[in-house]
């Protein structure tokens, strides 16, 4: 079994270069431009979470979420750009990458994770999300595209 973790891309800007290869897999852009949206990931949001399995110095990639906090909601992060490669899809990374992203917003005291989604209705409803008002996020493009929102409540545990 191998020990699943997510880390913000700003404590790993080695893994930059992959990160950005893909998320441009599955929407389109020019590296330079991804790279420049990645590397405003800090502490204060937003934030890009990786998912990695393997050893330091070998890991792997298998998915990214990008968290940005929501305007006039102080307890909700919005994930957005949730990906795993297409390659390794259909094994339980996408979970395991929503569930870990759920403990690290958790960790950081947020206790509502909200998104939008045109057509993963189905994934992020066996995840326990449910259909929401609409929000606006930090984020650029969900203030923009009207999009059906869904959240999920999540308690508190401090030590998450
Ligand atoms: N419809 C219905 N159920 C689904 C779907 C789907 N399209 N995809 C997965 N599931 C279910 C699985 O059956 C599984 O159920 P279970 O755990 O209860 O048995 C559960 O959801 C988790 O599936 P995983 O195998 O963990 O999901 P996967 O690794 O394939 O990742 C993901 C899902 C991230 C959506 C992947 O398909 C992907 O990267 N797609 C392209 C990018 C994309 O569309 N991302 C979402 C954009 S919306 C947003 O970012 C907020």
């Amino acid at each position: 079994e191998e020990r699943l973790r997510v880390v913000p891309i700003h404590q790993r800007p080695d893994l930059l270069p992959r990160c950005a290869d893909l998320v441009n897999e599955e929407w389109r852009r020019s590296q330079a431009a991804r790279l420049h949206s990645l590397q405003k990931s800090c502490r204060e949001f937003p934030v890009s979470l990786v998912l990695l399995a393997g050893p330091p110095g070998a890991e792997r990639l298998l998915g990214h979420a990008r968290l940005s906090r929501v305007v006039g909601h102080g307890a909700s992060l919005f994930v957005e750009s949730v990906v795993v490669p297409a390659a390794e899809r259909g094994k339980g990374h996408g979970r395991a990458l929503m569930e870990l992203t759920e403990r690290y917003c958790r960790g950081r005291g947020f206790g509502r994770l909200c998104l939008s989604t045109h057509d993963k209705q189905g994934f992020y409803g066996r995840l326990g999300y449910a259909p929401s008002g609409p929000v606006q996020s930090a984020g650029a493009l969900a203030s923009v595209v009207p999009l059906e929102t869904l959240h999920k409540l999540m308690k508190h545990s401090p030590s998450a």
